[in-house]
């Protein structure tokens, strides 16, 4: 602390600068080159600069720093409007919170019932690279990796044998990043409850893809002769939600069955599906093995 300041007096008492402009050594969080006045500012002889453009700031600090510019703010020069060249309290040289500087231009619109954490938190550079990238939306990855950092174990799941392909692709096709007014940031409709009754909205994201005319049609796999099981379990008074049987990310078995069935948030019960030829036999469940198939 003492060598600090010894430093910083040696260094008012050599630099014609600082002489005058001293108060800007004793903000926190210095610029590493913030005493290297000239390195940015050309005086013209009577203590005058040239007015800052956005193009020569723009030109000035990347004269040193190698970052993005596909973001429109930094790509236009506007470096300062978020960074303080000289020094500032929030790193890295930050004038505000990230949150408050991103949400000058972006408003964040009527807060969700379930927000996402991370959006929550103002951490808006968890997901987004503030100069811009090559990705979309100017995310710092791939979408799937740029979720998977924080949620490895969703990771896993798309490295296990049965991956869901949208899951693999973009976890932005079912899940809202900011937050969303259905349970688990998803963007539409889908029970979360064990019983449900049936109606078809209440599985309205899944059958986007997979059409409830397919699934309780004859042609699903999950009919026993000419009985649809899926109609069995889900259409009815105290239907089975989807998400009993299947795990929408990823799973070992195949189908994307669960190999364990969540009754309850103590209680599980495994299920292992056993496929013999055309004939496959769930087990032991919920009920004892019985066998399926055409
Ligand atoms: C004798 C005292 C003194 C010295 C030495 C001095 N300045 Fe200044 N400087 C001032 C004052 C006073 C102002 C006007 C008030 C302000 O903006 O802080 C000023 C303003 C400035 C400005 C803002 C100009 C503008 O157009 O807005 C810059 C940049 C600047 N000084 C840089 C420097 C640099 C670089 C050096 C060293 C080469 C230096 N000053 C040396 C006193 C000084
Ligand atoms: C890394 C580049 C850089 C360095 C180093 C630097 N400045 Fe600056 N300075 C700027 C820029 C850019 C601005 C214009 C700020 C803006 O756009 O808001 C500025 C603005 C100023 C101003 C105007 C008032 C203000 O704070 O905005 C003064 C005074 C000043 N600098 C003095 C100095 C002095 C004295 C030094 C050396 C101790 C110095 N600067 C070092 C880039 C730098
Ligand atoms: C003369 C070279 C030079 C110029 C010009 C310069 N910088 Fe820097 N800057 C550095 C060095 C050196 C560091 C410290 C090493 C690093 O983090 O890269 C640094 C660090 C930074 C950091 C990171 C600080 C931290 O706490 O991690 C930011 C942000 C930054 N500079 C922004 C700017 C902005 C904005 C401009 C233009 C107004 C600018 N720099 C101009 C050399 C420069
Ligand atoms: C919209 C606000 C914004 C603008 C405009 C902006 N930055 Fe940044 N910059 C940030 C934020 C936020 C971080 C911290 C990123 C993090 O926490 O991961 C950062 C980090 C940095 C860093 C340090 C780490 C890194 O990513 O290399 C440098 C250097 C930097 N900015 C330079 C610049 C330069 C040069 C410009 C202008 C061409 C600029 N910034 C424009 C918001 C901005
Ligand atoms: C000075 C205003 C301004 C600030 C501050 C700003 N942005 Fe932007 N941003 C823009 C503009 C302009 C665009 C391009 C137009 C558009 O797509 O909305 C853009 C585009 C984006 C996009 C892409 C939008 C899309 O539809 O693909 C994202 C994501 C983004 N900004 C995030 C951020 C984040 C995160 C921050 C804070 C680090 C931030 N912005 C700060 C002005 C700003
Ligand atoms: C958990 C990761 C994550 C966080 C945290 C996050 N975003 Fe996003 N954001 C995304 C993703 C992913 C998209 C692309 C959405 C899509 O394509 O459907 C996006 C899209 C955007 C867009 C484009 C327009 C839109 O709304 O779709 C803007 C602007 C934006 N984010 C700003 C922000 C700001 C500001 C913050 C911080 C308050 C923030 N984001 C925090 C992941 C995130
Ligand atoms: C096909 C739609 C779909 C896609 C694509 C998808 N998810 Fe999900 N996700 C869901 C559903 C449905 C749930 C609720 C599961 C439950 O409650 O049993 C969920 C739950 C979650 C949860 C809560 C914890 C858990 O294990 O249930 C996280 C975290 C999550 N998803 C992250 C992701 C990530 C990261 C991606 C991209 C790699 C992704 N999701 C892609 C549908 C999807
Ligand atoms: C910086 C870390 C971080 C990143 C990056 C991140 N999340 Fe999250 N996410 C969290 C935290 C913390 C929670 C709350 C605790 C939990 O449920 O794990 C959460 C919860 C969730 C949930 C469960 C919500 C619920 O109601 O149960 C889903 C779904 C989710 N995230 C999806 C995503 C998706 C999709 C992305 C990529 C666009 C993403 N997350 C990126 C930290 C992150
Ligand atoms: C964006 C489209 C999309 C959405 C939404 C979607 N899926 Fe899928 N699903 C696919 C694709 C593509 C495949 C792989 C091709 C196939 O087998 O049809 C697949 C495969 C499956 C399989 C495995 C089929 C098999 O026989 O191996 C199951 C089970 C499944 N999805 C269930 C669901 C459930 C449950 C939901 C709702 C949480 C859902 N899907 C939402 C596109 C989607
Ligand atoms: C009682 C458990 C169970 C429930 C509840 C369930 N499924 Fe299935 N589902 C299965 C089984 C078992 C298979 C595998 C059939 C086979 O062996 O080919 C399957 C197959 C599928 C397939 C592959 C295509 C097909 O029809 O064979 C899709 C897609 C699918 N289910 C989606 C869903 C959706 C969406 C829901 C909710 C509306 C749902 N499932 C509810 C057990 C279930």
């Amino acid at each position: 602390m003492i060598r600090l300041i010894l430093a910083g007096l040696l260094l008012q008492a050599t630099s014609p600068c600082l002489k005058c402009h001293g108060d800007l050594l004793k903000l926190p969080g210095r610029h590493a080159v913030l005493e290297d006045c000239a390195a940015c500012h050309e005086d013209q002889g009577d203590h005058t600069f040239p007015s800052w453009t956005l193009e020569a700031v723009r030109d000035l600090c990347l004269n040193c720093h190698d970052v993005s510019t596909r973001h429109p703010p930094p790509e236009k020069g506007a470096c300062t409007a978020c960074h303080d060249p000289h020094a500032s309290r929030l790193r890295p040289l930050l004038r505000q919170s990230v949150a408050e500087l991103c949400q000058k231009c972006h408003l964040p619109g009527p807060s969700p019932a379930f927000p996402h954490p991370p959006f929550k938190e103002g951490s808006c550079t968890d997901c987004h690279a503030p100069h811009g990238s090559s990705h979309k939306a100017h995310l710092v990855g791939p979408e799937p990796e740029t979720c998977t950092t924080c949620h490895d174990d969703i990771g896993r799941r798309l490295e296990s044998p049965h991956a869901h392909t949208p899951a693999q692709d973009e976890c932005t096709t079912c899940h809202a990043p900011h937050g969303s007014d259905f349970p688990r940031t998803l963007k539409s409709h889908l029970s979360t409850q064990f019983y449900e009754r049936y109606t078809p909205l209440q599985y309205f994201l899944c059958f986007q893809c997979h059409p409830a005319s397919d699934l309780f049609g004859p042609d699903s796999g999950f009919v026993r002769n000419s009985e649809n099981l899926h109609r069995v379990h889900v259409q009815r008074q105290r239907g089975h939600n989807c998400l009993v049987c299947h795990e929408p990310h990823g799973t070992d078995q195949p189908h994307l069955l669960r190999s364990w069935i969540r009754y309850g948030p103590l209680w599980a019960i495994p299920l292992r599906l056993q496929a013999q030829e055309k004939r496959k036999t769930c087990q032991p469940a919920c009920h004892q093995a019985e066998e399926y198939g055409r």
